[in-house]
């Protein structure tokens, strides 16, 4: 009785371990089957994809009327932009029937532009002091691509000092572009008035000055003092230098500044007779009269917000001056822009036929010179000494 009692519960624990020991197995089995299934689905998608992926692509082919692109041109209007503004590219792409003109926009440095699909470049805050290398791709499986390169210019800050500096009698080759590498080197802009009869002479140095952004302005053609000239040779001396820049590099000045800031009520008028104003100075740095690139260098150091700078740019003397204030002017805050630009950012018009000195101090950055309030009487006397410096 006792021993039936025993087998009865030894045959019950079996049963249950038994049990127990089948399903565990049972769920074991089962993951792994279940593994194998989502492996294999997942094999049966990826095949079905293709599958689905690979007779299309075949079609495709079989009924493909598109036309290919043959050829693309972009054309950036400039080689430069600042940070702030944006150009519109001119692209030409061939045939007229293409099926597929879309681009894919790239550049050098990455998120230095954006490009809209009209072709609306736009640099990208902190893309500034950088040249880049844009390029353009047909996206028609063509290959088809185009590349230019832009020179990213810094933002103008309007509430921040800026001055602009000015180069007169210029181009000179040996002098010009040694300065001009300066400027390029730290993506500052500045202006040149040239002579007519130098810029037939170095066609090239203008056009390098235009393609870096520098603004161009005329000199006059042959550097007389405009006051002492009848109607007629004072006509002649602006007419023929804006046609010497015409023929040079296709570009009209919209600046003159008069040889030794020379200038009455006939001079404005014919200068406003042909668009221009006359664009004289407010900080003169006697370059001529020092010939010496430490006394230049810190005169123009002496500059404050909304100075025109007075430097020529046909002297050895001036390139170490220029090499080195270029630099610390920018160091010191001051952004270095063109006379337009200087002039459009403090709102001030620069009209056919008017004088200008410089522009008005920010109200942030008035209070901060001392040789702004001596730069008025200056500027006068400067303006009436009328033929008595080399400018
Ligand atoms: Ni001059």
């Amino acid at each position: 009785m006792k021993k039936g009692i025993q087998y009865i519960l030894l045959l019950a624990v079996i049963i249950v371990l038994g049990v127990g020991v089948f399903s565990v197995a049972k769920r074991l089995v089962g993951t792994g089957t279940n593994k194998q299934e989502t492996t294999s689905k997942a094999k049966k998608q990826e095949a079905g994809k293709a599958g689905k992926d690979a007779p299309e692509a075949t079609t495709e082919k079989k009924v493909d009327n598109s036309v290919p692109m043959t050829n693309l041109k972009v054309t950036a209007p400039q080689g430069y932009l600042r940070v702030g503004n944006s150009m519109k590219l001119v692209i030409e792409t061939e045939p007229a029937d293409a099926t597929n003109t879309e681009l894919e926009w790239t550049c050098s440095k990455k998120d230095a532009v954006t490009v809209t699909d009209q072709g609306e470049l736009t640099p990208n805050p902190g893309s500034e002091k950088n040249t880049v290398t844009v390029t353009a791709k047909a996206t028609d499986g063509s290959d088809l691509t185009q590349s230019f390169e832009l020179r990213i210019l810094p933002a103008i800050d309007p509430s921040k000092p800026m001055v602009a500096i000015t180069f007169d009698d210029g181009p000179n080759p040996d002098t010009t572009n040694v300065m001009l590498d300066a400027l390029e080197e730290n993506y500052a802009l500045a202006t040149f008035f040239c002579l007519g009869q130098n810029v037939g002479y170095y066609p090239d140095v203008v056009k390098r000055e235009l393609e870096l952004g520098m603004e161009v302005g005329t000199h006059t053609y042959s550097h007389q003092q405009l006051t002492a000239l009848s109607a007629d040779a004072l006509d002649s001396e602006i007419k023929k230098s804006l046609q010497a820049h015409e023929d040079a590099v296709g570009v009209k000045p919209k600046l003159m500044r008069p040889p030794y800031g020379a200038f009455n009520k006939s001079v404005l008028q014919a200068v406003g007779s042909y668009g221009l104003c006359c664009m004289n100075w407010s900080l003169d740095t006697e370059d001529w009269k020092t010939k010496n690139a430490d006394a230049t260098y810190k005169m123009v150091m002496t500059a404050t917000d909304g100075d025109v700078i007075l430097l020529h740019d046909i002297h050895e003397y001036n390139v170490a001056a220029v090499q080195r204030f270029v630099p610390d002017l920018m160091a010191a805050g001051f952004q270095l822009v063109t006379v337009p630009e200087l002039y459009e950012n403090r709102g001030e018009p620069l009209d056919p036929g008017t004088v200008h000195f410089r522009t008005d101090p920010t109200t942030e950055s008035s209070g901060e010179t001392t040789a702004a309030s001596s730069e008025d009487g200056a500027t006068e006397e400067k303006t009436t000494e009328e033929g008595t410096t080399s400018n």
